[in-house]
């Protein structure tokens, strides 16, 4: 297991890019919009490692609803798995809030899943399997 990425909730991906391109220096991976959780995305490698910003298309998707409440900042934390199923049973088992009981689609042709906050120390996990 390792950090795949950290997620931000930005309100602009163009002005977040000022500071984490432009003025940071870190390169841009790649830029994509995930329809099904109403994300616009910018992905940044550091190390193995990406921060992955994120700026919300539709005012009722839950990175706008972040935005709304807290204002831009760390959203959650994700970590990379083998086999995002077994990770999910294991972790229902073990008695864990689950967001997402099954995975769906995120960027970069990945599967994840979301973890609640309530068990997880009140941070938003992530998990992410890659696909080949
Ligand atoms: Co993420």
């Amino acid at each position: 297991m390792n950090i795949e990425h950290i997620g931000i909730a930005v309100a602009s991906l163009d002005e977040a890019l000022e500071a984490y391109r432009d003025c940071l220096g870190l390169d841009v991976s790649g830029r994509e919009e995930v329809e099904e959780q109403g994300v616009r995305v910018a992905m940044l490698p550091v190390g193995d490692s990406r921060i992955e910003l994120l700026e919300p298309t539709r005012p009722e998707s839950t990175v706008a609803r972040f935005l709304a409440k807290r204002g831009p900042g760390i959203h959650h934390l994700a970590l990379r798995v083998d086999d995002l199923e077994d990770s999910l049973r294991r972790l229902k088992a073990a008695g864990v809030r689950l967001i997402d009981e099954s995975p769906r689609p995120g960027a970069g042709n990945s599967r994840i899943a979301f973890i609640h906050p309530s068990s997880m120390n009140g941070v938003l996990l992530e998990l992410v399997e890659h696909g080949e």
